[in-house]
């Protein structure tokens, strides 16, 4: 019998996470919105029977095994929480939480509950990184030494005033938002434990309207811009490894990046896609490549993988189902999101301080 999924949210977001579901064989029974427009639009667009102005009813009638939740940030902790209380697994959009505090709240009541919790860090389930992992996984790297992650916008503020300007609603800008680089890395070098951060964040354009990103988000008259626009970063990590961060959604850069590279003691590597216009990926380029040294010389290895333009999202979805049958292993634990929202926690405590912040 097919797992049974209820949407929470119907946002942009929700298209991704309703075929990613089917593909691997769910039945995506329910959805629920305080907007109930939008959850019939997406009801009657995505063919999903029963429909919700609560999230609630929806736990409590929709008869789910599993529900994925795709609102605002803030809103994530008290709805997953929710959930694992009414005995439904959850997938949940990233960020996983507003901060750690809330994530291992989170954590405890997965494990109190007795339920999966599994984030959406849809780029751990891009071809390129698979392949990538395969690689690390069979030694190809040797120890990673160094890495450098990259999500880069010059013009990307994802509209004004609306919730992700706003910190309360949001948790802060492309640190919080653009953490799946971030996530990579620390996946690529297998979450080793963050001993020191030291950042600086900047807020520069973030009320200039010319800085806005292409996508629909509408701008909110009067609604509140208190988040940074770009952030860069260093991580020190027990084992002596390194973490390089630069995130941004306005900084004066030649073309929105995003990338993970990495310099292994047997091979270097990286996975890089460059926008051809920022938040737009038709004219996108994409690398995947092993720099090795071979017969005393240098040589790059190109890894061909197919072209996935939903970036891992559909797969990502699946990869859940998948989990939850015991038909592949989960892409992603509670314990790896709980680092990376402290890292996240200890880049804005170190830009806000001045000062590096040792993690516990
Ligand atoms: N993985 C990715 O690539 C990616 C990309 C974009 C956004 N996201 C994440 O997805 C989440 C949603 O983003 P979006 O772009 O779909 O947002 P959106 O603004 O398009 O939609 C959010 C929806 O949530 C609804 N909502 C608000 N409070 C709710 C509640 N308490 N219960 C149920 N529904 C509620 C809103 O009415 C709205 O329809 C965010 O956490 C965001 O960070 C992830």
């Amino acid at each position: 019998m097919s797992t049974k999924i209820g949407i929470i949210g119907a946002g942009g977001m929700a298209n991704f996470h309703i075929p990613g579901f089917r593909s691997a064989g769910a039945t995506v029974a329910a959805i629920a919105d305080p907007n109930l427009k939008a959850a019939k639009a997406a009801a009657e667009k995505h063919q999903i029977e029963k429909v919700y102005d609560d999230p609630a009813k929806l736990l409590k009638e929709a008869g789910v095994d599993a529900v994925s939740v795709i609102t605002p940030n803030k809103f994530h902790k008290p709805l997953v929480i929710q959930a694992l209380q009414a005995g439904r697994h959850v997938f949940c959009e990233k960020p996983p939480a507003l901060n750690a505090a809330e994530m291992a709240a989170m954590q405890a009541q997965a494990e109190k509950s007795g339920k999966t919790l599994m984030f959406n860090f849809n780029n751990r389930a891009r071809p390129e990184s698979f392949a990538m992992m395969e690689y690390i996984r069979q030694g190809a790297a040797g120890r990673i030494n160094s890495a450098q992650a990259l999500w880069i916008r010059r013009t990307g503020i994802p509209g004004f005033g609306g919730w992700f300007t706003n910190k309360e609603l949001s948790g802060g800008g492309p640190v919080i938002d653009l953490l799946h680089m971030i996530d990579l890395a620390l996946h690529f070098m297998q979450f080793p434990k963050p001993r020191c951060v030291l950042a600086q964040t900047f807020n520069d354009f973030i009320s200039d309207k010319t800085f806005k990103g292409p996508w629909g988000i509408p701008d909110a008259a009067n609604g509140v811009t208190n988040v940074e626009t770009a952030c860069h970063g260093f991580i020190r990590f027990e084992t002596g490894q390194v973490l390089f961060i630069r995130n941004s959604w306005a900084e004066m850069n030649k073309r929105e990046e995003v990338s993970v590279t990495f310099q292994g003691t047997k091979a270097g590597g990286m996975v890089q896609r460059l926008f051809g216009r920022d938040g737009l990926d038709d004219t996108a380029i994409d690398t995947c490549e092993l720099y090795v040294q071979e017969n005393g010389r240098p040589v790059n290895r190109q890894i061909v993988v197919e072209e996935d333009k939903s970036m891992g999202r559909l797969r990502s979805a699946a990869n859940f189902v998948l989990a939850l049958e015991g038909r592949e292993p989960p892409l992603n634990h509670p314990g790896e999101a709980l680092v990376l929202m402290q890292i996240i926690d200890a880049l804005y405590a170190s830009a806000s301080s001045g000062a590096p912040v040792t993690l516990p």
